[in-house]
């Protein structure tokens, strides 16, 4: 039992107008193809009232206004360039898959991909994932993928890292009893600090090894890890019932 994780009962986090974010928000300069993605597309696969300026009172959301039905609901954290996500959303149609990436170069990259694959069953949040964790209920995630997150490899920086409780317990209360939370990292200092702290969020660990899932798809950071000569670690956590994480009375 750990008496920190949060659980159906847990209040929702006070409004965030503003919070830190130390990542980078903006890089070179975007190819005008890619400012056409963001201009044309963006605002379609957008979903409303998410950002801390669109919704200051941090009003919960519906998760069923984000693709107009009830289907399960992943969560994909820092998606990057898009690759996984995008591929993850085309071998899954009934779900919907949220990706949350506040780096906007980023973003047109998934833009572009999505317009290849023709998939229609993403959304996405070009901000912070915490802001999403705000404002949804309770239990509303099925699935949530934590891929080659900032590494953060001075340790003063280490609370910046996504695998802290100030990221976690947000993560917890918004995914569903025996929701599956999975990180791939190649850096080990990171896994270390996930196997500590994700446990104290309200999950199990299911496994933690060099063999990557069956319907694992690599991205630019893990290509990056592998030609550097780094080695990948692929960890599973499972929600714990919120009842049963429940702190002691
Ligand atoms: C090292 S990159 C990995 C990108 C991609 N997942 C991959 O494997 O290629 C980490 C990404 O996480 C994003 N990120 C960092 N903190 C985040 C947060 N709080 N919410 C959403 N994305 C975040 C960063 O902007 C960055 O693009």
């Amino acid at each position: 039992m750990n008496d920190t994780a949060p659980t159906d009962k847990t209040p929702a986090p006070p409004p965030a107008r503003w919070r830190n974010f130390y990542g980078r928000r903006v890089g070179k300069t975007l190819r005008v193809a890619q400012k056409g993605y963001l201009a044309e597309d963006l605002g379609a696969l957008r979903p409303a009232g998410i950002s801390p300026d669109e919704n200051p009172g941090r009003t919960p959301i519906d998760p069923g206004t984000l693709f107009g039905d009830a289907r399960p609901l992943w969560l994909e954290i820092g998606f990057g360039g898009g690759e996984h996500m995008v591929a993850m959303a085309a071998r899954n149609p009934a779900v919907g898959i949220v990706g949350c990436e506040p780096y906007i170069n980023g973003v047109a990259m998934l833009l572009g991909k999505i317009r290849l694959a023709g998939v229609h069953n993403l959304a996405v949040y070009p901000g912070d994932a915490r802001d999403l964790l705000d404002v949804l209920p309770p239990a509303a995630l099925a699935k949530a993928f934590l891929n080659y997150p900032d590494p953060w490899p001075k340790r003063r920086h280490h609370r910046r890292r996504f695998v802290t409780q100030d990221h976690l317990q947000p993560l917890a209360r918004a995914m569903a009893p025996g929701a599956e939370f999975r990180i791939a990292t190649d850096i080990a200092d990171y896994m270390r600090q996930a196997l500590e702290e994700v446990p104290r969020a309200g999950f199990a660990l299911v496994s933690c090894n060099g063999a990557a899932w069956d319907d694992w798809v690599s991205t630019r950071y893990e290509q990056k890890a592998l030609r550097e000569g780094r080695v990948p670690q692929y960890a599973t956590f499972r929600r714990v019932s919120h009842a049963s994480s429940a702190a002691p009375a």
